[in-house]
């Protein structure tokens, strides 16, 4: 659909709303794709390119893209959802990224899951809300003798019992704080 032609009446000024959101390159792509009836692979470009410029999608940016594309928000969302490489939240300071392959499963990382989910208060894929950490899962680091491991940023801990959990959590929390002072 040609904005030109758009139902919407005050087209110039959701424009320029949704330009104090969204870069102007983001804003003329989808633009220049106004013809293309914004198929799911369209879509996926645009959030592609919002988080490569943000580092994540949110929600008033999600809201933008549904406005310039023409497009219920629920189909923005719910793309943005369905695939697990979109990040709906910024990325915290820290990023935990638990191995769930085979042998760091068979020795206990679902139990490392759950105890790092009830120590820091998120699901897998959200960010804490002081925003230190990210809880993420991986399949083999390609250190299965360390089973079951758990690595934060480009640290490999293992093996790591449950009990361990915050000990490790302890030492990023401290240098936070201590690099706050
Ligand atoms: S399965 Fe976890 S490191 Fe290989």
């Amino acid at each position: 659909m040609n904005h030109q032609t758009s139902t919407t009446d005050n087209w110039d000024a959701v424009r320029a709303a949704c330009l104090e959101i969204l870069p102007e390159h983001i804003v003329a792509f989808i633009e220049q794709n106004q013809d293309l009836e914004h198929s799911e692979g369209q879509l996926i470009a645009t959030l592609h390119m919002v988080q490569a410029h943000f580092g994540f999608l949110g929600r008033d940016k999600m809201h933008a893209v549904a406005q310039l594309a023409q497009v219920p928000l629920a189909k923005v969302t719910g793309v943005a959802t369905f695939y697990h490489y979109f990040r709906l939240q910024p990325r915290g300071k820290h990023i935990i990224n638990v191995c769930l392959g085979t042998a760091c499963y068979v020795k206990g990382a679902d139990k490392l899951s759950q105890r790092l989910m009830d120590d820091l208060g998120i699901q897998f894929g959200e960010t804490t809300k002081d925003g230190v950490f990210s809880l993420d899962s991986t399949r083999c680091l390609g250190t299965c003798g360390l089973a079951p491991v758990v690595m934060v940023d480009d640290q490999v801990y293992g093996p790591v019992t449950p009990g361990e959990i915050s000990i490790i959590l302890e030492k990023y929390s401290r240098r936070e704080k201590s690099s706050r002072l």
